[in-house]
């Protein structure tokens, strides 16, 4: 048994959600470090869907403890909304779910500063998720933001809110005005009402840990939508990548054995920003389709394009992923031919490494391999060995381009619909199967 981080190897949802709801069953604890309400994780279970956003997707688990991050921006009406759709499709999260006291809250003001952002920004706009995220953790590294552990403290609660408010009044025109009343009231009520879930976090999980309890690290987006990493200013506001774990829950790096890189066997991407395998034809429109990639936080179509080894193997390397889990390989089964992305072509010069610049990401052209598609079903399928072999080979293209060995392999939506490769692979070593 070990203590292993998941994070998205792409653009986020590659499929994190069924993939952390797969693994929760051999760990203790499953620990959400970073983002907020943007993330959207699709869980499916015998048919039954469930759509978290910012609780771990271990809560499907009746017997686990899930928490939430001082690394995580905390909407208190979306964390009530998520709690109460959970108790009506039978979920409690009384006693097992929990939030840091040092968690950041995000504030209705947020999202107005969010809305006035973007419409400066015009044609250089992000595409964000509008959810207030990245201008509660501008407040935070401003050093002004309010803390979960403000809510209950009438006095601080009153101060943070009237500075924040003002500096926030001088950006917003007449008619949004903030009022401090309004803001503080609400902040109190919700604060009061949710304060069961409140817990020192960083000592909970590391008594935990001492007692042998084993944390599985949720990570939300995915490494090339990090603030530190990705494609940078088209990203979210927090370290979505490995490193994020530590800073975001308060456990240190060598309490940590692993981590698992999620990819989808192709690429999407919602909102703006260079996507060098974008398919814009009827070919992408297909992989939309099938895949039925519209996001699960906004509705909106993601973006769609060939599976790039330049992107995974950049998330092989920012986090040192031990093994990957390769989703969607089902929705690649109508197509006759597929192709894959093995470099980025600059000014006709090949690239050594992951470019920096978006100037110069946008003008990449990426180099491909085209392989002869399976063509036949693979939905469903639960063994490696029953997969069609130009399948087999699509994925041993993939682990070699990425330079990672692929653990698990998903065939369907549904927990069930999974594939659990060689014993061999650096995820036995952690978890018996
Ligand atoms: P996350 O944000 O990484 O958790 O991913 P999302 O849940 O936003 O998006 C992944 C979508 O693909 C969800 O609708 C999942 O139900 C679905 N999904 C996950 N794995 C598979 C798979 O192997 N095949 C198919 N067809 N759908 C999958
Ligand atoms: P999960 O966890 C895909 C994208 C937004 C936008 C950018 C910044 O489901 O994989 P933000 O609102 O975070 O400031 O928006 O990041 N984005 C995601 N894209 N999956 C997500 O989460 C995302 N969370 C944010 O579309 O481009
Ligand atoms: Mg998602």
């Amino acid at each position: 048994m070990a203590n292993i981080i998941v994070v998205g190897a792409q653009w986020g949802d590659e499929g994190k959600g069924k993939i952390v709801d797969l693994l929760t069953a051999h760990f203790d604890i499953v620990a959400r470090y970073q983002g907020g309400h943007n993330a959207g994780h699709t869980v499916i279970i015998n048919g039954r869907k469930y759509v978290l956003h910012l609780i771990p997707s271990g809560i499907l688990h009746p017997q686990k403890i899930c928490v939430i991050g001082n690394g995580v921006v905390i909407d208190l009406s979306a964390l009530k909304h998520e709690i109460e759709e959970l108790e009506a499709a039978g979920i409690s999260c009384k006693g097992r779910l929990f939030v840091s006291t040092r968690a950041h809250v995000i504030l209705d003001y947020h999202r107005a500063v969010e809305r006035a952002e973007e419409a400066s920004r015009g044609e250089n706009r992000i595409g964000t998720t509008n959810r207030g995220i990245g201008p509660c953790y501008e407040d935070k590294m401003g050093r002004r933001g309010l803390r979960i552990c403000d809510l209950l403290n009438s006095k601080s609660l009153r101060d943070i809110l009237k500075m924040n408010i003002q500096r926030k009044n001088a950006l917003l025109p007449a008619e949004e005005q903030i009022s401090l009343e309004r803001v503080l009231a609400e902040a109190k009520r919700l604060g009061k009402e949710m304060s069961e879930y409140y817990m020192d976090l960083t000592e909970y999980l590391n008594r935990a840990m001492d007692e042998g309890k084993k944390v599985l690290f949720e990570g939300a987006q995915g490494t090339h939508l990090d603030v530190d990493h990705g494609t940078y200013p088209f990203v979210t506001a927090s370290n979505a990548t490995a490193g994020g774990a530590c800073t975001g829950t308060g456990v240190g790096p060598t309490r940590i054995d692993g981590v698992i890189g999620i990819a989808k066997a192709y690429t999407t991407r919602v909102g703006e920003g260079p996507f060098p395998t974008e398919i814009t034809d009827a070919t992408g429109e297909q992989i939309c389709l099938r895949g039925k990639e519209y996001g699960a936080s906004t509705g909106r179509p993601r973006r769609c394009g060939w599976f790039d080894a330049v992107v995974v193997h950049y998330a092989r390397l920012v986090n040192n992923l031990d093994t990957l889990v390769i989703t969607k390989l089902d929705v690649l089964d109508a197509f006759e031919e597929l192709k894959i992305c093995t470099g980025y072509r600059y000014k006709g010069q090949l690239l050594q490494s992951f470019p920096t610049e978006m100037s110069v990401l946008k003008r990449c052209k990426p180099e491909y391999t085209a392989v002869k598609g399976w063509h036949k079903e693979t939905a469903g399928i639960i063994e490696f060995n029953d997969l069609p072999v130009l399948a087999r080979d699509y994925l041993k293209r993939l682990s070699h381009l990425v330079k990672a060995e692929i653990s698990v392999v998903s065939t369907g939506p549904d927990r069930m619909q999974t594939i659990i490769t060689s014993p061999q692979s650096r995820l036995h070593s952690w978890i018996s199967f």
